[in-house]
Parts: C-alpha cells; structure tokens; sequence
C-alpha cells in the first residue's frame, strides 16, 4: 500500500491539497487539525483519495450537502468516512450516526463503523448508483436482475416503515441507492432521516422507480409494462395502512414473484 499514490496518511492531511477537503470549503486549519484528531480517535490511519467523482482535483466517493466522503483505512481495511462540510446546516453527524445505526438493526444502509461529531465511519458500499446500474445492464437476463435487485430494496424499505424510520430523500434515489456488483441495492445517507415523522419510504420510492421519470421509463422498459392504475391504487392502500397485503399486490403488479 506504501507505493500507492493517492494514499494519503493522517499527518499529511493538514496540507494542500488534502486540508481544503478535510474542513471544506475553508480549510480552517483549526478545523482541519479537529478532524485529523477524530479521525485518528476512530481508528482511521490514512485516506485513500480514490473514486469517481473529482473535487479540488482529488478523487473522493462522493461530495453531498453535508459532507465530503473519501476512502478510509481502517486496521488494514478500506471504509467509507464522510467528513462534515463546514457550511453544512447540520451542526454535527451524531443524529445521522444514531439513524444510521437504526437502520442496521433493519438489515439497511452501509454498517455504521462510528461515529464524531464531524466524522462518520462507515462500510464501504462498492457498485453504481440505480441510474448508471440500470444503464450498464445489457442483453438477456436483464429483467431477471431488475426484478431481483428491486424486490429486496422494496423489503427494505417496508422494513423502515414498520421500524418508523422515514429516510426521507428515496423520492430522488438517484445518488442515495447504490446497486452492487451481486445485483443488492443499498440505501445511503440517512442525514435527512427522521424517527418523527410518519415514514414514508415504500411508497416515495415505489413512485421514483415507476412512476416518475427517467428511471422509472427506463425500469418498465426492462420489466415490462405495469398496469399504473393498479400501481397507484396498490400505493394508495400502502397508505391507508394495509402495508402487508400492499406490498404483496405491488410485487404482483410488477411482476416480481
Ligand atoms: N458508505 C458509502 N460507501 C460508498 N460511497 C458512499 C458511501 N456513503 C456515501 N457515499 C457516496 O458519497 C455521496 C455523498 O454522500 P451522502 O451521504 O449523500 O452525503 P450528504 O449527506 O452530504 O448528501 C453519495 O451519493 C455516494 O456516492
Ligand atoms: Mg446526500
């Protein structure tokens, strides 16, 4: 690991080019040596500046609202660590840390790894978000894929329902659903999650998958034409409260059993 070059270790992330993103926008170096310490207490020893989106020339995983996320070394292992943006309006990631850990216990998002007010330690979830995946699919076997991968992400977010975790942003899934190479959707950020308000997961991403846009054109393209009144009504009793039977007619409606 030595000889890779984007390899960058803790005692170098106080300099260009690294601070900028380590308090971003500023670099504040006060910030920036805060961090360097909550990263060093999570047991992170350097970052891994890989990934497919370039900011300040930098390869990072993924650049949010909140924070900038870059790989992680961890005890020889590569996590995802997101680090608070300084202009963030959040005040720290602790409630996201705490959501996301309520998420685990349902067998959804990235293992929460731990947690500082501006870092957060994750598993690292390798794949493309739901739009480059659907894209990549090619020839035979296609609708097999879609169906297995949409069937277990529809489950999860009935599991979130039930739970009373609303994740809040699965109405635009396109960066927060990341789909693997063995065909699994994971949901990521659950900074804008609430435990407060009535959760509506299933039916925010029913709508983003197959009702909406682009994706969800592309998805009845790959699965065959549904019947969107019979979508709609199925969504509107997920609604009223008859998740259960809801969610079977739904998985009937598109074809997934
Ligand atoms: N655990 C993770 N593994 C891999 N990539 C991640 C992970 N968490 C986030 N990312 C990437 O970083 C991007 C921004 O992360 P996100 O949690 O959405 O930040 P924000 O809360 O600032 O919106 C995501 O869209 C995704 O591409
Ligand atoms: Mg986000």
């Amino acid at each position: 690991m030595a000889q890779n070059p984007s390899l960058a270790p803790l005692s170098s992330l106080a300099n260009p080019p690294y601070n900028r993103l380590l308090a971003y926008p500023s670099g504040d170096l006060d910030e920036v040596e805060s961090r360097v310490r909550q990263l060093s207490k999570l047991g992170i020893t350097a970052l891994d500046f890989q990934g497919r989106l370039k900011t300040d020339r930098l390869s990072v995983l993924g650049k949010g609202v909140v924070g900038i996320v870059i790989t992680g070394v961890r005890d020889d292992r590569r996590i995802a660590v997101k680090i608070r943006r300084v202009d963030a309006r959040r005040p720290n990631l602790i409630h996201e840390a705490e959501l996301l850990k309520s998420a685990n216990s349902l067998s959804v998002g990235p293992e929460c790894l731990g947690g500082t007010p501006d870092v957060l330690a994750m598993e690292l979830i390798e794949g493309l978000s739901l739009p480059l995946w659907l894209e990549s699919l090619k020839g035979r076997g296609r609708r097999a894929r879609v169906r297995g991968m949409v069937k277990p992400l529809l489950e999860q977010c009935l599991r979130m329902d039930a739970y009373g975790l609303d994740h809040g942003e699965l109405s635009r899934a396109h960066k927060n659903v990341i789909v693997s190479n063995d065909n699994w959707a994971r949901i990521l950020d659950f900074e804008s999650a609430s435990v407060m308000r009535r959760p509506s997961n299933f039916t925010s991403l029913a709508q983003y998958l197959f009702l909406g846009g682009s994706i969800a054109r592309k998805m009845l393209r790959v699965l065959g034409p549904v019947d969107r009144h019979e979508l709609l009504r199925c969504l509107r009793d997920y609604k009223a409260g008859g998740w259960k039977d809801a969610f079977e007619a739904t998985t009937k409606v598109l074809g997934l059993d």
